[in-house]
């Protein structure tokens, strides 16, 4: 069976990639096999691209941003994120692309539906099993204001479109994509985020839970 394939979403300085690493201890911890990647930047080539995508000091045109995100999709589901599942892993990617629809659709003001058609050649038709959306007000948001990368200096209300992005996308799909609270402590955030999974994990892997109640 294809393995699971969750993402971890939200605006910049939610507390993504605290999150992400403590799922994966977890999901470790329980015995499953798990890959830990993201995007942009899971592969070589897509380590290259991030550079270019996040330095302040490169100007690049909505459309040629969004095609490098794309570029970098593509490479990452075709050498990452499609083998491992084939290998029944349980991937957690930081970011996928539900992050285009809400940086380049909400936030920059691209179509959404052309961007979806767009990211399904980028994917193949991949989609996640379940998103989760790490939500919190943009005000709230952990940036590091001496250090912003590209995007994340765009602005407060560019990333007040983005959140509402991410609502939207969450009331649109609500089986699939979560709205997570963020603002408690990283151990709170975490036991909302394993409250979840688990949930995901015994409908996927009804065995795998069963063993676990020792059934
Ligand atoms: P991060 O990995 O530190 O979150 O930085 C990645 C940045 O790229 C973040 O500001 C969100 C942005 N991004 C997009 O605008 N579109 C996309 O498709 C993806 C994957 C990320």
């Amino acid at each position: 069976m294809r393995g699971s394939f969750i993402t971890i979403e939200g605006i910049d300085g939610s507390g993504k990639t605290t999150q992400a690493g403590r799922l994966v201890e977890w999901l470790r911890e329980q015995g499953h096999p798990v890959t830990a990647t993201r995007e942009p930047g899971g592969t070589k080539v897509g380590a290259r691209l991030r550079e270019i995508l996040l330095a302040p000091a490169n100007a690049i045109t909505p459309e040629a941003e969004l095609f490098l995100y794309l570029s970098d999709r593509a490479l990452h589901v075709a050498e990452v994120l499609r083998p491992a599942l084939a290998e029944g892993r349980i991937v957690v990617c930081e970011r996928h692309a539900d992050s285009t629809l809400a940086y380049q659709g909400f936030g920059r003001g691209m179509e959404v539906a052309l961007l979806r058609s767009l990211s399904a050649i980028a994917t193949g038709g991949l989609a996640p099993d379940l998103t989760l959306v790490l939500d919190m007000p943009p005000a709230k948001a952990r940036l590091d204001a001496a250090r912003l990368d590209r995007l994340e200096s765009e602005g407060a209300e560019f990333l007040e479109r983005v959140a509402k992005g991410f609502h939207q996308l969450a009331e649109a799909e609500p089986e699939r994509v979560r709205l997570v609270d963020a603002m408690g402590e990283v151990e709170a955030v975490h036991e909302q985020i394993v409250a979840v999974v688990r949930d995901l994990l015994e409908r996927r892997l009804p065995s795998a839970a069963r063993k676990r109640k020792g059934s």
